[in-house]
């Protein structure tokens, strides 16, 4: 009988074994992909600013019989990421993956948010994924293969909460620029998209004030913010074959925040 699926089995799509994935940003959403990346068995590279973050990811994820290196990056400094990504290029041979999970946010009024914090967020955020996708897109033009996963959000969609005006601005670029580099870079087989999640439980979200947690209850269509792990069939996907033809896009993981909300 003719062999409908060329893989064979089907299983293979969303296979990491032999897949190099530079996962930048160790907080609670790039640890826990970085944790399940190796559980599928990717050699994993974690790079953060704060170095003992990332080493304690490593360690754990070592302890657990996982393939995982370390890198101190600071996202905001052109020079240092192109050199971190030399660097673990040297080392590593190729960089098929991408995970861009950096990211800081701050809440003050749209009218009188401080212009030193709108630099920083727009630095980490919007430069530093630019930076990102710009040094490792030369790495996979010239492997002709990669796949980069930038981490959106909902509120580069809509005012999702209140105060977060240059949050809102970031990520509305992240989402953008995903679209920039993957019209440009689909000609070298590269596939660029990004993933907007609603609200998770990282630290990020650690200390906010208890209103937002009651507007989640009611607004998300789930009830709930969702646990960082529910972020890792979305990751699976776009880093591996399973996704392909899948470039350019923004998928939401949002427990139906965006589509569904109801009225009452
Ligand atoms: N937590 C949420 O509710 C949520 C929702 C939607 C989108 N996101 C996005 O997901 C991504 C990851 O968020 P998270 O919840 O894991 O946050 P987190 O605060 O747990 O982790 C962010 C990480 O970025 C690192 N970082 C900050 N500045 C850096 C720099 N200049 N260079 C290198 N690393 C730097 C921090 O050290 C930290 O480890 C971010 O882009 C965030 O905007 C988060």
């Amino acid at each position: 009988m003719k062999q409908i699926i060329p893989y064979g089995n089907a299983d293979k799509l969303f296979d990491l074994h032999g897949r190099t994935c530079f996962i930048v940003g160790a907080g609670g959403i790039g640890a826990t992909i970085a944790k399940a990346f190796a559980q599928k068995g990717a050699e994993v590279i974690i790079a953060d600013i704060n170095a003992h973050e990332a080493m304690q990811i490593c360690a754990n994820i070592q302890a657990e019989g996982g393939n995982a290196h370390t890198y101190t990056i600071d996202v905001t400094l052109k020079e240092n990421v192109v050199k971190v990504v030399e660097t673990v290029l040297q080392q590593f041979g190729k960089i098929d993956v991408l995970v861009n999970a950096v990211g800081v946010s701050a809440t003050d009024s749209a009218v009188d948010f401080n212009e030193k914090a709108i630099d920083r967020i727009l630095d980490i955020n919007l430069k530093g994924s630019v930076f990102l996708n710009q040094s490792i897109g030369k790495v996979m033009i010239a492997q002709r293969y990669g796949k980069i996963i930038n981490i959106g959000s909902i509120g580069g969609v809509l005012n999702h909460t209140t105060c977060t005006m240059p949050y809102s601005i970031s990520k509305a670029a992240v989402h953008q620029l995903t679209r920039s580099f993957a019209g440009e870079l689909s000609e070298y087989g590269i596939n660029v998209n990004a993933i907007a999640p609603s609200w998770v439980h990282t630290p990020m979200m650690e200390n906010r004030e208890t209103a937002i947690y009651e507007g989640i209850r009611k607004g998300v269509p789930f009830g709930r913010m969702m646990a960082p792990h529910e972020l890792i069939g979305a990751a699976v996907f776009l880093a591996t074959d399973a996704s392909n033809f899948v470039t350019g896009i923004t998928l939401y993981v949002d427990g139906g925040y965006l589509s569904c909300k109801p009225l009452y």
